[in-house]
């Protein structure tokens, strides 16, 4: 039997990794409240959330014995009242999370750690917008969160022992393995992946080598079991180049300014995966 736990999870933002999230928290057992701002977005995360539960499951991921509690999806910010944790994971616009972080920050109870999905943003500087700083942390999960167990989290300077310790108490309640860095733009996973990403795509741009050769090369010189471009479509592409920018805004880095490749893919609307088109072609 799976175990119950008295959490109430808030998760803001329904696209790639709000519904993920979801998926993975409805799975074993904890309630979740989804908010987003778009209603379209919201109608068709609730199929997108059953969806990745029932592929979880299937791959054994998932506990196949949980009981699925209601998903509730809402554009009403103020249902998160209640909530235990709150995940953020809305775009990666740093002005957009700031309003939204300051505005749950007042609504949900002191002591209720704010979680930040952030792919880049340092947490200490989302912090600075929260009611009470002391209760953010960061949780870089992967995409897609049911599947890729470990997650990267960050204590931000703020971050208070009780917040790291709930932030991890709920992780484990969700099966995640975690390893704690510290803060700072892009943390571990992004400073590197996002700056590989966009020199592959600078490659493919200059004609050096097409996307599957970038791709075959890291995955059958180097191991790794996805190439950095098929990675990027798995992200979303609108998500890399936001990311990239803001990694570029706090380092000062030209290698993280968003290549042309990559911005005019974001401009067709070839998002990767989600959109069907990116550096590949996907069916739907
Ligand atoms: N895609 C990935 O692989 C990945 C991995 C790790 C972290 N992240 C991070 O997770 C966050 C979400 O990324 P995503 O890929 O799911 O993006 P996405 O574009 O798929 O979804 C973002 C959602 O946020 C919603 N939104 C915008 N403003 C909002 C608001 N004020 N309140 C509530 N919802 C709002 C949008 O309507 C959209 O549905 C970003 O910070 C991203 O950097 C993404």
């Amino acid at each position: 039997m799976t175990e119950q736990h008295n959490h109430l999870l808030a998760v803001l933002g329904a696209g790639v990794m709000g519904t993920g999230i979801a998926a993975l928290a409805l799975g074993h057992g904890v309630p979740v409240v989804l908010v987003d701002v778009d209603e379209e977005i919201l109608a068709r995360a609730a199929q997108d959330v059953r969806r990745q539960i029932r592929q979880g499951q299937l791959l054994g991921k998932l506990p196949r014995d949980a009981q699925h509690p209601d998903l509730l999806a809402t554009t009403a910010l103020d249902a998160v009242a209640p909530a235990t944790a709150v995940v953020e994971a809305v775009v990666e616009l740093p002005e957009v999370k700031a309003d939204v972080l300051t505005e749950v920050s007042t609504l949900v109870k002191p002591g209720v750690p704010v979680i930040t999905n952030t792919s880049g943003i340092p947490v200490g500087e989302l912090a600075g917008h929260c009611a009470r700083p002391g209760d953010v942390a960061g949780a870089h999960f992967m995409n897609p969160p049911y599947l890729i167990r470990t997650v990267e989290v960050i204590r931000g300077p703020r971050t208070t022992d009780d917040t790291l310790g709930r932030t991890l108490e709920l992780l484990t309640a969700l099966d995640r393995e975690t390893v704690v860095v510290g803060d700072g733009p892009g943390f571990v996973i992004n400073r590197i992946l996002q700056r590989m990403i966009n020199e592959s795509a600078r490659i493919v741009h200059e004609g050096i080598a097409g996307h599957e050769e970038v791709d075959a090369l890291f995955r059958n010189c180097l191991g790794h079991t996805t190439g950095p471009l098929a990675t990027a479509d798995l992200i979303g592409l609108d998500n890399v180049v936001d990311s990239l920018r803001v990694l570029h805004q706090w380092t000062g880095d030209a290698g993280y300014d968003p290549c042309e490749l990559l911005l005019a893919k974001v401009a067709a609307g070839d998002h990767g995966r989600k959109t069907g088109c990116g550096f590949y072609t996907y069916e739907s």
